[in-house]
């Protein structure tokens, strides 16, 4: 009964952590594609491929289910995967709509007419990968009317946090803000998505200031996880054991999950 959690390196590890947390009987098998990363400066059809293939190594594992806990593919690759790729048998869910339901306080599947919320300024940091998809904006207009997006491509940190680099990953976080702030001075609502960020969400924080209300997805995806499988325990898939695998050197990678995750972490080759 194991589900699969695919991230393109680390950040899935923050989403990881939140549904154990939430789910502590559901083996989880979790591939980073550290070999690969980061997907954020990659095309859309690279993402898709890579995408793809760990998905499908995911389901060699018995994961039936499995949740890309990466915003640059569920943004990029989700859907045409969904269109045109996952079979019948299989699903494969992403991390952006849980964080957009939470922003426009839908309950979950709640499919009515858009309407206006409460939010009116919201702020986006991503990989430029996913702010050029505009899957954010999208899947926002489907349910909200009147809310003003500006999105900053966040290029360096991604990479600085699977180097291990967190002083350059929190100089890059803070100049990033700094830039989204010159447009949108004061904004409502600040989401991070991607799912390297919770690592570096305190200095997100702080660069914001008080009064600005940060979504980070760990604990919304954990609990749409949670509703998911209530209502649909058969596709917990047939793997019963967790493990970390990466297409990268496990022994490095290891040490960095370690080092970010402050507790214990084994990774095995993919
Ligand atoms: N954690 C991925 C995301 O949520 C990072 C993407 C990348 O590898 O650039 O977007």
């Amino acid at each position: 009964m194991a589900v699969g959690m695919f991230d393109s390196g680390l950040g899935g590890l923050t989403v990881l952590a939140a549904v154990q947390k939430r789910l502590p009987d559901v083996p989880f098998v979790y591939l980073g594609d550290n070999a690969h990363a980061p997907y954020g400066v990659r095309t859309p059809d690279d993402i898709f491929n890579l995408t793809t293939a760990a998905v499908e190594r995911l389901w060699a594992e018995g994961c039936d289910l499995v949740i890309l806990a990466c915003n640059t593919a569920s943004a990029a690759a989700l859907k045409r995967m969904q269109e045109t790729w996952v079979p019948a048998d299989k699903r494969v869910l992403g991390v952006f709509v849980p964080m957009i339901e939470a922003v426009t306080e839908r309950q979950w599947g709640d499919n009515s007419p858009p309407r206006e919320v409460a939010v009116k300024h919201v702020a986006l940091f991503a990989t430029p990968a996913t702010v050029a998809s505009r899957a954010f904006q999208r899947e926002l207009a489907f349910r909200a009317i009147g809310v003003d997006v500006e999105a900053q491509p966040c290029g360096g940190v991604v990479d600085a946090i699977e180097q291990g680099d967190e002083i350059l990953a929190e100089a890059l976080v803070r100049s990033h803000v700094e830039a989204l702030k010159r447009r949108m001075p004061q904004p409502q609502a600040a989401v991070l998505g991607c799912t390297h960020y919770p690592l570096m969400e305190h200095v997100f924080a702080d660069a914001l200031g008080p009064g600005v209300k940060v979504y980070s997805q760990p604990s919304l995806v954990a609990e749409s996880l949670a509703d998911y499988l209530q209502r649909r325990p058969d596709m917990l898939g047939a793997g019963k054991v967790s493990r970390f695998l990466t297409t990268g050197d496990p022994r490095a990678v290891s040490t960095r999950a370690t080092q970010f995750m402050r507790r214990p972490v084994a990774f095995e080759a993919a």
